[in-house]
């Protein structure tokens, strides 16, 4: 468990409200959720693992590195908040993957599902590009989000509804290098 010092001195000062989840229980949980994607697809077929920019990257780079076959990587950046802490309801795709999609087993690795919108106007956009399958791994669920086109088939922990900030998820761009996950105490 980080100390308040060495908190302190990651966050510039900022105060948080706790630490939620600490690089070691993350790395626990990662790993596990490696292991079972790997062993979730037949052997010889193809994976593209696809990360949601910016907030999954640090999951992402942790999370394929536990998947012990073959994948293919590639990035999809959808904007869909300000600088604020409330979604604007818009998603916008600034980044749009390389790879194909077509026939392949596609996993979208998500950094947290708040309110869904993300998922809900991503999910079909992807489909429509033929995948064999498209699953969803997400680290973080608040379990909000009263209907999702797709539940993630992984989800690293069950969030509390708090506004959550480290290991890639930033509050107005910052704190995304806490190698730790905490929760912002007054979030504006
Ligand atoms: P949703 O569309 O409300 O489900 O949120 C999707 C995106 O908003 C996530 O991929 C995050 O980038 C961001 N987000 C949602 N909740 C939080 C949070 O608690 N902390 C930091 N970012 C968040
Ligand atoms: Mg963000």
């Amino acid at each position: 468990m980080p100390d308040s010092v060495e908190v302190r001195a990651r966050t510039g000062g900022a105060e948080l409200e706790r630490v939620v989840y600490t690089a070691e229980a993350i790395a626990t949980r990662v790993y596990e959720m490696g292991h079972e994607i790997g062993a979730a697809y037949p052997e010889s077929d193809p994976i593209l693992v696809l990360g949601l920019l910016k907030g999954s990257f640090i999951f992402m780079a942790d999370l394929v590195r536990e998947i012990a076959r073959p994948v293919t990587l590639d990035f999809l950046v959808a904007s869909s908040y300000g600088a604020g802490t409330v979604t604007s309801g818009e998603v916008r795709l600034l980044y749009d993957p390389e790879n194909t999609l077509e026939g392949k087993h596609v996993i979208l690795v998500e950094d947290i599902v708040d309110s869904g919108t993300t998922m809900n106007r991503l999910i079909p956009m992807l489909e429509a590009r033929g995948p064999r399958t498209l699953e969803v791994c997400a680290l973080l669920h608040k379990h909000l989000a009263p209907e999702l086109v797709k539940e993630p088939k992984w989800v690293g922990f069950d969030a509390p509804n708090e506004f959550l900030i480290g290991y890639g998820l930033d509050h107005s761009e910052n704190f995304r290098n806490l190698p730790f996950i905490g929760s912002l105490r007054t979030p504006e």
